[in-house]
């Protein structure tokens, strides 16, 4: 196997990969992407909503009022100190993606637009291009880390296992590229895990196909400690279509801008169950919206535009009004049909506020990685936000000259662990490739009925049944035959981390609702896993 060496090397190219290896080129650290489709394809590019952020010229907003809210769409499970943090640092790094050339939407006095969602107190939310707020973060950053010679990029490669030592050192990896059916050891100084989120885990997701937790998965494998997994983020409104997989998402601005939500009925519903409303926290309106369609007996609730000036949803929502024509929709005359989606992955592998994990020269960012800022539900287009706060200060820490790099020279002769990783992914066994459609599909819909919105004891039982079943049927835990069997490797390992979390969780808090358990306990507490236990 062809054996690399290299300074730094990034896993993923959403926001938080690509502001993390510009900063390292920033001080010359020279940086290796790898990616597993092309350089733009990630959750970061469907981002609509914005990114939250307090800004000077917002008046109305303060650190306070930020923290605030974070705190108690969190549940109680939101770390304060982070939440303080991070939002110190949005107007720096925001001004900082201006600088690098993004333009977020302003008005006839070229005042910045702040835009509102669920659970923000006041408007703070920076848009781009009206709705395609992420495709235009990701097109700045992509032409920066293009024309950046500090930068390579291996574009359709997978990373596929970590190579830590017995001290606990991440010393590389094994990336997989399928075109060629090769395979490559790195071994590098530092590894930055930015590999997002795994939706691709239920069968009702607003996120691509990208997402199917490879990074947490790998990490775990390695001995990270992994934290809050059973803390799903389901979206209420992910758009009705024709079609199976991925579901194009109606961003909650919409409804910040005035939309309402609608019954089969014609009737607004969501006051019956929080009196927020429309705009509570995310936790709270997808479960009005789970319960309604069961009180109704209906499969979708509508998104009424009306109450929105005409020439404002032109200016707003230009690609959602796009999609919907395309899928025979008129978003600005008729009832637009929603229903919720599995849409964010509040757990991750457990960071520090430099991305570190528990294993040395191992980092994790962005929606792979828990920070705790989120705690039990996310506050609305504070991911964005918190991928490149800790993208830059994960950047600062390996560029600091403290930081301890890896003797790279020695690591095979001084680490045979790692060699036999690397024997191991060397040997040519026969291939034998399954067909997993079915398999897969099994493992959606599993997810989705039992470990869901609503879970209980007999429902989660039934979903680690299910996995334990899949899992001996696909046999694979080490090597496998393409980047289907990977990816599938990956989801039943985040699905089992998913499942095992919720059972554990015996109450129900933020997006971990257990109908067996309605109320939340009276202390919170995070929930840890780590391979082994
Ligand atoms: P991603 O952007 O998902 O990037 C992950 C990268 O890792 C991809 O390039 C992928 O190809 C690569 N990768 C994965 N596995 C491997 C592997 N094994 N080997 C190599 N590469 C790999 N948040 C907000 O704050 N505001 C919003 O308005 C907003 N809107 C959203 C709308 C949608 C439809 C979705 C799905 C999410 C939205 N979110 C929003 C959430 C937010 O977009 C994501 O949490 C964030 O973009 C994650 O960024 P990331 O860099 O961590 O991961
Ligand atoms: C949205 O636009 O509704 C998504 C925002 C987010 O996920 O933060």
């Amino acid at each position: 196997m062809n054996i690399l060496k290299q300074e730094v090397t990034i896993i993923g190219s959403g926001i938080a990969g690509l502001y993390a290896a510009i900063k390292l080129a920033e001080q010359n650290k020279k940086v290796l992407i790898i990616t597993k489709s092309a350089l733009s394809e990630s959750n970061t590019r469907y981002a609509q909503g914005g990114i939250a952020g307090v800004l000077p010229e917002n008046k109305l907003d303060s650190i306070e009022l930020h923290v605030k809210d974070t705190l108690k769409a969190g549940a109680g499970l939101s770390n304060k100190e982070m939440a303080e943090f991070i939002s110190e640092k949005s107007a720096s790094v925001i001004n900082d993606l201006i600088n690098y050339g993004l333009s977020f939407d302003r008005d006839n006095n070229n005042n910045l637009c702040f835009g509102l969602e669920g659970a923000h107190s006041v408007k703070r939310i920076l848009h781009s291009g009206g709705d395609v707020t992420g495709r235009n973060m990701e097109t700045t950053l992509h032409n920066l880390v293009q024309n950046n010679t500090n930068i390579s990029i291996k574009r359709y490669t997978n990373a596929v296992e970590l190579l830590v030592s017995s001290d606990n050192t991440c010393n590389g990896l094994i990336i997989y590229d399928e075109k060629s059916d090769n395979y490559e050891a790195i071994i590098s100084n530092a590894v930055i895990i930015a590999t997002g989120g795994a939706g691709q885990v239920y069968s009702n997701t607003t996120n691509p196909s990208i997402a199917t937790g490879d990074g947490l998965a790998i990490a775990y494998k390695a001995g990270a400690i992994i934290q809050d997994m059973e803390f799903i983020q389901f979206h209420p409104t992910a758009l009705c279509q024709n079609q199976d997989g991925s579901r194009f998402l109606i961003s909650e601005a919409v409804r910040g801008e005035g939309a309402v939500l609608k019954n089969k009925n014609n009737e607004t519903f969501t006051n019956k169950y929080d009196k927020r409303g429309d705009l509570a926290p995310r936790d709270v309106v997808t479960r009005a919206i789970f319960w309604e369609l069961q009180k109704t007996d209906s499969e979708r609730i509508y998104l009424d535009t009306s109450p929105i000036p005409e020439d404002k949803i032109k200016q707003r929502f230009p690609g959602i009004i796009k999609t919907c024509k395309e899928n025979d929709i008129d978003f600005i005359h008729s009832l637009v049909p929603v229903s919720p989606a599995a849409h964010y992955l509040m757990g991750g592998i457990k960071v520090n506020k430099e991305g570190l994990t528990n294993i040395n020269n191992l980092f994790a960012i962005g929606e792979t990685s828990c920070s705790s800022l989120h705690g039990a539900n996310r506050l609305a287009s504070n991911s964005l936000l918190e991928c490149i706060v800790i993208a830059n200060e994960a950047a600062s820490f390996i560029n600091n000259t403290n930081f301890k790099p890896i003797e790279i020279n020695n690591i095979i002769d001084n680490y045979p662990e790692i060699n036999n990783i690397i024997q191991e992914y060397s040997t040519n066994k026969t291939k034998k490739t399954l067909n997993l459609s079915e398999l897969t599909l099994k493992l959606k819909d599993t997810m989705w009925h039992n470990a869901g919105i609503v879970r209980n004891q007999e429902k989660l039982t039934t979903a680690l049944n299910d996995i334990k079943e899949l899992k001996t049927k696909f046999n694979k835990t080490f090597k496998c035959a393409n980047e289907e069997e990977y990816e599938f490797r990956n989801l039943l390992i985040v699905a089992e981390l998913i499942v095992k979390s919720a059972l554990l969780r015996k109450e129900s808090r933020g997006a971990h609702f257990r109908d067996d358990y309605p109320e939340p306990d009276s202390i919170a507490k995070h929930s840890y896993i780590q391979k082994g236990e």
